[in-house]
């Protein structure tokens, strides 16, 4: 279910994309923008302002970790349910984070590369790119029950 112009778009967009760099500023920006997010990451430390979240350097490992995982899902768009089981299961069964969050993940990292790499950035790319991320955030509640 994905064209070749589509996979073109993505994976163009993607080999430019400074997976520590995004990955660290969408985390932060979700804990910013949605608050309750925090509470997943009580063990991080300080998160008690925007410049506190941004500079904390457990956010920044795990945005980086989580954008490396997204970027894995990525090369493997076709198969994306299977590649997620596990995920999805840790997410649900061990995490208990409501699906909901991939969905406002996906579309914080839409804004993080819409900030980033304005240029590339087209109404033909964004359009791919929430597909990914709509695709992503399914995958990963797949698991759920
Ligand atoms: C852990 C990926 C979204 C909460 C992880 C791990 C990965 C990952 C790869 C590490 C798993 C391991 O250690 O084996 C993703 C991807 C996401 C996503 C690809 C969406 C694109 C979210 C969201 C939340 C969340 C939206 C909560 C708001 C967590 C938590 C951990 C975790 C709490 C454990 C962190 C720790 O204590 O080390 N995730 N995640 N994830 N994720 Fe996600």
């Amino acid at each position: 279910h994905w064209t070749a112009e589509e996979k073109q778009l993505i994976t163009s967009l993607w080999a430019k994309v400074d997976v520590a760099t995004c990955g660290a500023e969408a985390l932060a920006r979700l804990l910013i923008v949605y608050p309750w997010t925090q509470r997943f990451f009580a063990s991080f430390g300080n998160l008690s302002s925007p410049t506190a979240i941004l500079g904390n350097p457990r956010v920044r490992a795990h945005g980086k970790k989580v954008l490396t995982s997204f970027g894995e899902a990525i090369k493997n768009l076709d198969t994306i349910k299977k590649y997620f089981a596990q995920l999805s299961k840790l997410h649900c069964e061990k995490l208990h984070v409501d699906p909901e969050n991939f969905r406002l993940l996906g579309d914080i990292l839409i804004v993080v590369l819409a900030a980033n790499y304005s240029k590339d950035f087209s109404p033909a790319c964004q359009a791919a790119w929430q597909k990914v991320v709509r695709v992503v955030a399914h995958a990963l509640a797949h698991e759920y029950h």
